[in-house]
């Protein structure tokens, strides 16, 4: 049976010593501050950004939010971005993806200061991961390696499987997993016989939004499973990409879904905006 790795109760831990480090900041004159951009109403998006707002408002970062009409144009976002840019209050700026299809969602990423960049999607600091440099890491794979920290999950040498080959996750995770000197597979929908490939696993991440996906024939008897999906289910329930009931009988670790991954990618996004908040003002730090 598996060891639950409980990522409600690890952000909350980060949460808290986030707000030590926040509170030292204002104390010298420091005030981290987000700026979210949302364009069109996309549901689920709603939903992460109140739950960035509530951490921010926890944590003492402060928070504004620019939600735009989903007939904006590329102009009108990039304007804006650059606006932001040019604010020296806001420490770090985060566009939620997705946005509507006639924008250019790359642009925008690359019109963010790379300084702001806070979701670690800017390509300086996607090469700067590459690098093996120090950046801002995309926050759901920053979550996950938090989480391998925590419990003591050592990298190094580990066969680990990844699903999914995402800008946002499967990519940027597949370096950090390098940068632990582990041996990487990425899967994704063209990918011949993943179950083969999952069966030999160490370490399998599972980031495809598929519910129940990886079932427990997928997996070696105490593999450390690793579940990115946030999906919902035929009645609506939030499920993730692991059928966790079956699955974690076989596995060592396992991560719920709700309370595993998606409160660490949260917890992240707030250590990013303190840092840029710190970069930002090294001089006087
Ligand atoms: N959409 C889904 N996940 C994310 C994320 O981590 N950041 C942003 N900006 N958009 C997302």
């Amino acid at each position: 049976m598996a060891i639950i790795i409980d990522g409600k109760e690890l952000a909350k831990k980060t949460r808290q010593n986030l707000k030590i480090e926040c509170d030292e900041l204002k104390n010298k004159g420091i005030n981290p501050r987000l700026a979210v951009i949302m364009v069109g109403d996309n549901p689920a998006s709603k939903v992460y950004v109140r739950n960035k707002s509530k951490a921010c408002q926890e944590v003492g970062v402060e928070y504004e939010e620019y939600l735009l009409d989903s007939n904006i144009t590329q102009k009108d976002l990039i304007d804006l971005i650059k606006k932001l840019n040019n604010d020296k209050n806001i420490n770090g700026i985060l566009l939620q993806s997705p946005i509507p299809k006639h924008l250019d969602i790359n642009e925008a990423f690359r019109t963010i200061d790379y300084n702001k960049d806070v979701d670690g999607f800017h390509p300086m600091n996607v090469g700067k991961l590459t690098l093996g440099e120090d950046t801002f890491v995309s926050c759901t794979p920053y979550g996950v390696m938090r989480m391998f920290e925590e419990y003591n999950i050592d990298l190094c040498g580990k066969n680990v499987v990844i699903l999914g080959r995402s800008n946002i996750v499967g990519k940027p995770l597949t370096q950090c997993c390098l940068n632990k000197n582990a041996t990487i597979t990425v899967c994704h929908s063209k990918t011949q016989n993943t179950k083969k490939l999952t069966k030999e696993a160490d370490i399998v991440i599972s980031a495809i939004g598929k519910p129940k996906f990886i079932t427990e024939d997928m997996i070696k008897e105490g593999a450390i499973v690793i579940d990115v999906g946030i999906n919902r289910d035929e009645n609506g329930k939030i499920v993730g990409d692991v059928d966790f009931e079956n699955v974690k009988q076989k596995a060592s670790y396992i991560t719920p879904v709700p309370g595993g991954v998606g409160p660490m990618t949260v917890a992240m996004l707030i250590n990013n905006v303190i840092k840029a908040a710190k970069n930002q003002n090294e001089k006087i730090l």
